[in-house]
């Protein structure tokens, strides 16, 4: 051990100064790097409070392309010597989640751990807002010990938007348990990666062809705008807005249609004149059809 003890904490760290029983629960928590879940592997990966950068590095031992662990506490600084001990490339910035700086600057991820740290969070509701914006594919969440603060799911849900959502279970011993999600968004951001390098822009929802009332029943999978998740939808961007763009494929000057036809019904339906969309052009113009 060459890293300055006074700068590892227990919390993950067994040899950390301040004594506690932290350090081994970090090793129940290992299952969520696990391969089969393919959460990390070639993703770029965001660690919120990352302490003394445990799930950073390994994120970055289990294949990630990039791994940033974020924490204000010197914590941060017990983290780089770790990393640097193991000869890992895992960034680390010594920042406020709550700051300005930290919101305008922090870039996008692909996946986000958000382990115990919620309930140090001043603005939940404006941080969970600012977050969804950041996650392109998955957010690891844990909520804080105590059966209170495992409700803070459905804030994340509130606040976010995932396709899928699935428990993970108690993270802790049973007296004192946090809870762990994985929250997932499905999006063709993930499938198509050349999108993530298109701007959203606004587009006339008059001018966009392709889609009708009929549209989502003949999709595979798809559900009639009749149906209660539909109408779950209409009331979430009533209440939230549209929160990830259609795409839109261009061609002969023709805009039409190729994913969000639920948003598209729903906000006619709402009176949007205006919804923001991602154009697929050109070139990238085939990449949709395979
Ligand atoms: C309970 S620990 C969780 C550590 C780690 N995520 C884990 O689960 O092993 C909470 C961490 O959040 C950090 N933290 C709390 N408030 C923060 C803030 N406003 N900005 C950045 N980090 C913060 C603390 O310094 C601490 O390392």
């Amino acid at each position: 051990m060459t890293v300055d003890p006074s700068l590892l904490s227990s919390y993950q760290h067994p040899e950390g100064t301040l004594k506690d029983r932290l350090a081994p629960r970090t090793d129940m928590r290992k299952g969520i790097l696990d391969p089969h879940l393919g959460i990390v592997s070639g993703k770029s990966v965001l660690d919120i409070g990352c302490n003394n950068g445990y799930f950073t590095i390994e994120a970055m031992k289990r294949g990630a392309r990039r791994a940033v662990g974020v924490d204000e506490s010197n914590a941060i600084l017990g983290a780089r010597g770790l990393a640097e001990e193991e000869g890992v490339a895992a960034e680390f910035w010594q920042a406020d989640l709550d700051s300005k700086e930290f919101r305008r600057f922090c870039p996008k991820f692909d996946v986000v751990f958000l382990l115990s740290v919620l309930t140090h969070v001043h603005d939940k509701d404006e941080f969970l807002d600012w977050l969804d914006s950041r996650v392109r594919y998955a957010l690891i969440f844990e909520s804080n010990h105590g059966e209170r603060n495992r409700s803070h799911i459905d804030l994340v849900t509130k606040h976010m938007h995932f396709e899928g959502v699935e428990s993970l279970g108690p993270s802790d011993i049973p007296e004192k348990p946090h809870y762990l999600w994985i929250c997932r968004k499905w999006n063709h951001e993930q499938r198509y990666t050349f999108l993530q390098g298109i701007e959203p822009e606004f587009v006339a929802i008059d001018a966009i062809k392709g889609w009708d009332q009929m549209s989502p029943e003949k999709q595979a999978g798809g559900y009639p705008t009749t149906s209660k998740r539909h109408q779950e939808l209409v009331a979430d961007i009533k209440a939230r807005g549209i929160r990830q763009p259609l795409i839109l494929r261009e061609k002969d000057g023709v805009l039409t249609g190729f994913q969000g036809v639920h948003r598209f019904l729903a906000a006619k339906q709402l009176g949007y004149k205006d919804v923001p969309c991602k154009i697929v052009r050109g070139l990238f113009f085939k990449h949709l059809d395979k």
